[in-house]
Parts: C-alpha cells; sequence; structure tokens
C-alpha cells in the first residue's frame, strides 16, 4: 500500500467562523492504481490532495506514504520525503515566460540531490516522454495551453516519483488539449507511476481504475465505476 489516509479533517479558520474542508475522510491507494477523485468546486478536492502530498496539515487524522506517517515527521524530513517520492502537479499549473522548456523542467529540480548533468539528462528524457522533444529550446508563448501544462507534468516528474498527484491538470484546457493530457498520465500509470488525480469534470473518470467522489469533505467510493473505458485507455474488440 503507497498511501494510506485515516479520520482526515481539515478546518480552516475563516472570517466568518471555522469552516470544514475534509470531514472524516478515511481511503488506502494501492500501488499502480489511477485514481480520479470527482467533486464540484469548493468539495475540499484541492485541501484532500494538499493533505495527502505533505503539503497542507490536516487538522486531525494520519496520512502514511509506504508505512510513514508524513505529518507525524519534522518538516526537513517531510520534504525529503515528498522530494523523493511525490510528484504534484499545481491547479492552474503554470511556467515561467521568460525561460525555455527545458529550463522550466530543470526549475522543477532545483532542490534534488542530483547533479546537473544527470538533471540535464533527465529533462530531456522527460521532455521527450511528455511529446515535446522538438520544442525543448522553445519558449511558453510558442506552446499550447496543453503543451504547457505537459511541461509542468515533466518537472513534476524530474524526482521519478512514484506517486503523482495531480489538481485538475486539464481545468483550463479545451477538449482536445485535455485528452493529450490525459493520455499522458495514463501512459505514465501504465509505465507504473500511481496517479490520484482530482477533477470537477465527470467526463475524466473513464481514465480510472478507481473513481472517489468528494461532497463536502466526504469522501466516498463510486462502487459502479468499472475502470478505464474503451476511450480511455484500453482498445476494446466488440465482436
Ligand atoms: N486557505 C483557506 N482558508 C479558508 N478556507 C479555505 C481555504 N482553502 C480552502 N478553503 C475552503 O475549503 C473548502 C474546500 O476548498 P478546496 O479544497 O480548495 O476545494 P476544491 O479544490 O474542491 O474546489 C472551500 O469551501 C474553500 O472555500
Ligand atoms: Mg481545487
Amino acid at each position: 500500500m503507497i498511501v494510506r489516509a485515516y479520520n482526515l479533517t481539515k478546518t480552516y479558520q475563516s472570517p466568518r467562523g471555522p469552516a470544514a474542508a475534509l470531514d472524516d475522510v478515511n481511503v488506502e491507494i494501492a500501488p499502480g492504481q489511477f485514481v480520479v477523485v470527482m467533486g464540484h468546486s469548493a468539495a475540499g478536492k484541492s485541501t484532500l490532495l494538499g493533505a495527502i502530498g505533505g503539503l497542507l496539515r490536516p487538522s486531525t487524522g494520519q496520512v502514511y506514504i509506504d508505512g510513514l506517517e508524513i505529518w507525524q515527521l519534522d518538516e526537513r524530513t517531510r520534504a525529503k520525503l515528498r522530494a523523493g517520492k511525490i510528484g504534484f502537479v499545481f491547479q492552474n499549473a503554470s511556467v515561467i515566460r521568460s525561460l525555455t522548456v527545458l529550463e522550466n523542467v530543470l526549475l522543477a529540480a532545483t532542490f534534488l540531490p542530483k547533479g546537473a548533468k544527470a538533471k540535464a539528462g533527465r529533462a530531456t528524457s522527460l521532455i521527450k516522454t511528455v511529446g515535446l522533444a522538438d520544442k525543448a529550446d522553445a519558449y511558453p508563448h510558442e506552446l499550447s495551453g496543453g503543451e504547457k501544462r505537459r511541461v509542468a507534468i515533466a518537472g513534476a516528474l524530474m524526482n521519478d516519483p512514484p506517486l503523482l498527484l495531480a489538481d485538475e491538470p486539464t481545468g483550463d484546457l479545451d477538449a482536445k488539449t485535455e485528452t493529450d493530457v490525459m493520455d499522458l498520465l495514463g501512459r505514465l500509470n501504465s509505465e507504473g507511476t500511481t496517479v490520484v488525480m482530482v477533477t470537477h469534470n465527470s467526463d475524466l473518470r473513464r481514465y480510472a481504475d478507481r473513481v472517489l467522489l468528494i461532497t463536502d469533505g466526504r469522501l466516498s467510493e463510486d462502487a459502479g465505476h468499472e475502470g478505464p473505458s474503451a476511450c480511455g485507455r484500453i482498445e476494446e474488440t466488440h465482436l
């Protein structure tokens, strides 16, 4: 089991009083799964991803990554664990306009304990993986929205994370570029990366092995989900 979360709650303090964003969330995610977490705006999706990814401390509860309770670790150890195991694609992930594709991907590795040569090699290979080999030296204004998002995904993969957390990675993309990005996530998953993606778009459930639903901070399993459909990742033959 790669991720386990128990009794997670998160209450934000706001001027209007306390607001519950996560309400007793329990979930276990096995290695290799492609999990889509669906929910409306303000349902708690980003909060959940942040709590699981070691970026946002929950009010109560535990998160275990490969058996380590991440919120019991000191900040430094938690940051190290994040750098070693987790790739995070932020909501509306963006790129830096004054840097090339290659420089943007390298930027994501600034704090990784790797030599410059190893980083450059890894970045070049990831740029190829995300289908931008011929654009490594291009600047963001020469890229489409989907291509920019793929640069952000390449950056999140610099540490070769077994777990990729993606917060509405296609939220602001048109249908065609959304499909490109989803196909990329599907391919990374089929090559072994565990993917947890949150979205408000119910069309994207077709890519998932497993769908979780979040409503007002409460997480539930979509028991009726039957795995990726033909238009997702697996070609089906109809006799
Ligand atoms: N930093 C914050 N301070 C106060 N309330 C917040 C904060 N972040 C999120 N919230 C509230 O928590 C709830 C869940 O937010 P979020 O996890 O961002 O939802 P989603 O990603 O599903 O849109 C929302 O009601 C939101 O307004
Ligand atoms: Mg969000």
